[in-house]
């Protein structure tokens, strides 16, 4: 019996396997974050190699939430009829979708990594962003404005109208974004959130933007559908946040409705020094499961059978996501189930082959 090959519901919803598609950014939306045909023969090419949850890259909640101008968006009904052949897809192999709801904040309007560095100008179809501060994230990035607090309810009713938006696309869950440096992450960082109003200060009131995201995504997609939310559970800096705060904010999430919390790291401070190794994010995730009760996804350097297997075997994760590893093998769970004695289910259409 492999732990990796058994099913986890979360709601009215059902992974057919734990192990999941990372979302990651594919810089190749159309213009005005138009998922594309990569979008559907990417995300699709991994449900038929059998990821159980497939998540899509940071989608946007707004336009100027995307991180480089190529970044998929979910912020008109346009964006509602352009995701839906991509959601189609993968739910028909078996798969759920799923969509990665994001803001970039001081990180946004910067260049897809093969076209440049830094900010892109307004005459290259970027931006002003918008953040918890004015100041920039590097001295190469552009220049942000401080949100004030008309600015952060348009924010939080932008994720909750997104989220009603992916359930009419057709994903079957929702993932708030709050690592990576990002929107949310800047708030609950005391390295980037340096505001004396309520969403600045202690711990409680830098919390505060992202659980009234939580809440209202929550609202938004109803009680059957399963929220989860990435976090970066240490930023890896003396004086930033810690796994002590995530444990904290991963039972608050799960009271505001969060069924999963997805634990990622770094992302708010270019000065870290981070430990990456084999599963180096790991122990992150069975911290914030053993000591907050909440369900957590495991990530980061995950790329072994036996090592994702253990993962769940061992109670350290109830979901592994795999990010490079599936971008280099898309068959990586089929491949894996074999190697771990569970049925691999190859597609019909491929049955000849094995
Ligand atoms: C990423 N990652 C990422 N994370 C996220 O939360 N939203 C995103 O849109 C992206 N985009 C992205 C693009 C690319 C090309 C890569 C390689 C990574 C991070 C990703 O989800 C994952 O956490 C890391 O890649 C670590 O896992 P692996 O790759 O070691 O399995």
């Amino acid at each position: 019996m492999s732990a990796l090959f058994t099913p986890l519901t979360l709601r009215a919803v059902t992974l057919p396997n734990r192990v999941a598609l990372a979302p990651m950014c594919q810089y190749s939306a159309g213009p005005d974050g138009l998922p594309t045909d990569w979008h559907r023969i990417h995300l699709g090419s991994r449900a038929v190699g059998g990821a159980g949850l497939i998540l899509t890259e940071a989608t946007a909640v707004v336009p100027e939430g995307r991180i480089s101008p190529q970044d998929t968006g979910l912020w008109s009904d346009a964006h509602v009829d352009a995701w839906r052949p991509v959601t189609g897809f993968v739910a028909a192999q078996g798969a759920v979708p799923a969509v990665q709801l994001a803001h970039a904040g001081i990180k946004a309007s910067t260049y897809r990594p093969w076209a440049g560095r830094g900010g892109v100008p307004d005459a290259e179809g970027g931006w002003t962003p918008v953040g918890p501060g004015a100041e920039p994230f590097l001295p190469d990035h552009r220049e942000p404005t401080a949100l004030d607090e008309a600015g952060i309810a348009r924010v939080v009713s932008a994720f909750a109208t997104a989220a009603g938006r992916a359930v009419d696309a057709g994903f079957g869950a929702v993932e708030i974004h709050a690592a990576h440096g990002y929107l949310l992450h800047e708030f609950l960082s005391p390295l980037t959130n340096h505001r004396t109003d309520g969403y600045g200060g202690d711990r409680t009131a830098r919390m505060r933007l992202t659980l009234e995201v939580a809440r209202a995504v929550r609202a938004a997609v109803g009680e059957q559908v399963p929220v989860l939310t990435r976090i970066s559970a240490t930023d890896w800096v003396e004086g930033g946040w810690t796994v002590e705060d995530s444990v904290v904010l991963a039972g608050e999430l799960a009271a505001a409705g969060v069924d999963l919390v997805d634990a990622s790291s770094g992302g708010a401070a270019a000065r870290a020094s981070i430990p990456v190794g084999p599963g180096y994010q790991v122990p992150l995730a069975a911290r914030i499961r053993r000591d907050a009760g909440v369900l957590t996804g495991a990530v980061g350097l995950i790329v072994e059978p036996e090592q994702a297997e253990q993962i769940v075997a061992g109670g350290e994760a109830d979901l592994v996501l795999l990010g490079r590893e599936l971008l280099r093998d898309p068959y990586w769970p089929r491949r894996a189930a074999a190697k771990l004695g569970a049925h691999p289910g190859w597609p019909d259409q491929y049955a000849r082959a094995f």
